[in-house]
């Protein structure tokens, strides 16, 4: 077992960074432990339970940018809270716990095949109804098995989160809700394709069933936690531009990314006619868009190419810079903890312009 020194001792001055990644260390080494004992306890029950617990933490162990943990325990420590004292840990791995339920139930609504660079849970249980010959449907059988371990993953999370301050109960019960009413819409506008657009509803979509989870809350978390919660207001300006532009930057890999570097499939949001704030630009600006997408005989590439024929791309860049130096605004009278504004400024900027 790797050890890790747990205390910073006369490190407490290091730089924000610093600070930040010798607790994403601690929250690494809390997530592998917990879930590597949970596959033990499970598969003495029954020597088939390692398959579903071994699906989260193999998801967990694929790696992912950490985005949320990182977020809260900048939060934690912008509102001046105690490196030493590690009160912020089980909140920043519940988030990440939560982030792999949501990102599991997802790769179902969504019919995607592939996560981090591997196939998706449900994918990976259909693959082995189908190569051993079982009986029934893969497809049930496999989106079967990932529901159930999107739920085990959730439980895991409210398991980290209850010994996390009770201060955040309230907090954490409506980051989860949020999470999830955005996750419908997002499914529900794809699938009745109501129109005219609505492009204010593409933005809130973008924030509700990700840019709150990712950014904005797991920020507020951190404060509350380190006994900061007036900075909520700050966070929530700073947190709701760029969550946004976290969730428009993922809109725009997906229609002009590469699969291979985000290691999720390409051209997904397309297919199924998700009303980004990109699609929702270029169908305003371009009827046959329109037309495509509303006959329901929209090829994927067909689309695409379109897509980059319209010139929206440039569009939702120059929307993304703006909620950047927005969000970056928001913070910059906040009284933060030394060295932190500059740092949550270079995380923006991190988020807004990554590549996967
Ligand atoms: C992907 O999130 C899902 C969205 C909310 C867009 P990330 O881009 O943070 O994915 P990982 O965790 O790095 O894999
Ligand atoms: C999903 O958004 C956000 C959540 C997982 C809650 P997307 O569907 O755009 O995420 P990706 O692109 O599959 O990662
Ligand atoms: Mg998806
Ligand atoms: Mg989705
Ligand atoms: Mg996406």
């Amino acid at each position: 077992m790797t050890t890790i020194d747990t205390t910073l001792g006369e490190h407490t001055s290091a730089a924000p960074a610093q600070l930040r990644e010798h607790l994403m260390e601690l929250v690494e080494q809390r997530l592998r432990e917990f879930l590597r004992a949970e596959c033990d306890r499970r598969s003495r029950a029954h020597s088939r339970a390692a398959d579903l617990v071994g699906s989260i933490a193999d998801l967990v162990a694929a790696g992912g940018k950490r985005i949320r943990p990182a977020f809260c325990i900048s939060g934690y420590l912008a509102a001046g809270g105690d490196p030493d004292d590690h009160r912020v840990l089980p909140a920043a791995g519940a988030l990440e716990l939560l982030h792999a339920s949501a990102l599991i139930h997802d790769d179902i609504m969504d019919a995607a095949r592939r996560r981090r660079g591997a196939p998706t849970v449900h994918e990976r249980h259909s693959a082995t109804h189908r190569l051993r010959g079982w009986r029934g449907e893969d497809r049930r059988y496999g989106e079967g098995v990932a529901v159930l371990a999107g739920d085990l993953a959730l439980v895991y999370a409210d398991q980290f989160m209850a010994t996390a301050p009770p201060l955040v109960d309230a907090l954490w019960a409506e980051l989860r809700t949020e999470l999830i009413v955005g996750q419908f819409v997002d499914v529900h506008v794809a699938a009745a394709a109501e129109l005219p657009v609505d492009l204010d509803l593409a933005r809130w979509i973008a924030v509700a069933k990700s840019g709150r989870y990712t950014i904005h809350r797991p920020l507020e978390v951190g404060a509350a936690i380190a006994g900061r919660p007036e900075l909520g207001a700050a966070f929530e300006a700073y947190g709701a531009a760029i969550g946004e532009a976290f969730q428009l930057r993922d809109d725009l890999m997906d229609a002009f990314g590469d699969g291979q570097v985000t290691g999720k499939p390409d051209g997904l949001d397309v297919e199924q006619h998700k009303m980004t704030l990109l699609l929702g630009l270029a169908m305003r600006r371009d009827l046959g868009i329109r037309d495509l997408v509303s006959s329901g005989e929209a090829r994927a590439g067909r689309l695409r190419t379109r897509l980059r024929e319209t010139g929206v791309r440039g569009d939702v860049e120059r929307h993304i810079d703006r909620l950047v130096d927005e969000g970056c605004r928001a913070i910059a009278q906040a009284p933060l903890a030394a060295g932190w504004r500059e740092e949550l400024t270079e995380m923006a900027h991190l988020v807004a312009y990554r590549d996967r």
